[in-house]
């Protein structure tokens, strides 16, 4: 079956709004192939501009790359789906291991910020991955399946059929080693498989699942063309125009 080709660039803790908008520029003006899905994840300050910029790009989205647990009140500090919706932001990051790790994301933290997405419509783009350790014991299925499990699992079909995952290998993040695209196409599989055996086959094709770690130009094509990888989510190479418009072409 033919799903959705999405590359999704995750900024992170960098770019000045300046540069932000200017290499938001720079990938709306590239052609974006057909039948592939852009998506920007950027800090929440520039996300309404960036908006405005690529308003009228069908394919192209802003994303936020986190978003508060609660609906509204009395947490200073914190960015609600509701306001993401009100400057028609589509797209949410929901799990990045950073903030699992760094901001105490837990399985009911994000229970809760999957619920606050799919209230408001937004995409969450929920994200998975094992760290080294596990990786190495050659447990890595069982601890995304518990991932899983603990989150997106306990969701209705019908709003899980809105996501989009993104398996992530922790010890593949920022560190300049990709997992082999046998690795990512295992995982992949493996993901698509419990989706099945918790809901159904239908369900478990139809969703897009996206790699990321340490994607790069002259990785992506090969990570791409596995059976059941549907994109990638990129970091540092989505820092710059170059690498990430030639990802955007790796499909
Ligand atoms: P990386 O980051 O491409 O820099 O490894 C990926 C991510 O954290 O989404």
């Amino acid at each position: 079956m033919s799903r959705r080709k999405i590359a999704a660039g995750n900024w992170k803790l960098n770019l000045s709004f300046e540069e932000a908008m200017q290499l938001a520029k720079s990938i709306a003006d590239e052609e974006i192939p057909e039948g592939v899905e852009v998506v920007l994840a950027a800090p929440f300050p520039y996300l309404k501009s960036l908006r405005d910029l690529t308003m009228s790009i069908d394919k192209l989205h802003i994303a936020a790359q986190n978003c508060s647990e609660h609906a509204k009140g009395a947490y200073t500090g914190e960015v609600s789906v509701a306001m993401l919706d009100s400057i028609q932001i589509t797209h949410v990051l929901v799990g990045h291991s950073e903030r699992r790790e760094y901001f105490e994301d837990t399985s009911e933290v994000l229970s809760k910020k999957l619920e606050r997405a799919f209230e408001n419509g937004l995409v969450p783009i929920y994200c998975c991955g094992e760290p080294l350790a596990i990786r190495k014991d050659g447990t890595h299925v069982a601890f995304v399946k518990k991932q899983l499990e603990e989150t997106i699992f306990k969701l209705e079909r019908e709003n899980f059929s809105k996501l989009i995952l993104a398996y992530e290998p922790i010890w593949a993040i920022g560190t300049g080693e990709t997992a082999s695209p046998e690795q990512a196409q295992e995982m992949h599989a493996a993901i698509r498989s419990v989706i099945a055996d918790k809901y159904d086959t239908a369900l478990a094709e139809s969703i897009p699942i996206l790699y990321g770690g340490s994607v790069k130009p002259a990785n992506a094509k090969e990570i791409f063309s596995q059976s059941d990888v549907d994109g990638g989510l990129v970091g540092g190479a989505s820092l710059k125009a170059e690498s990430f418009s030639e990802i955007i072409k790796s499909f």
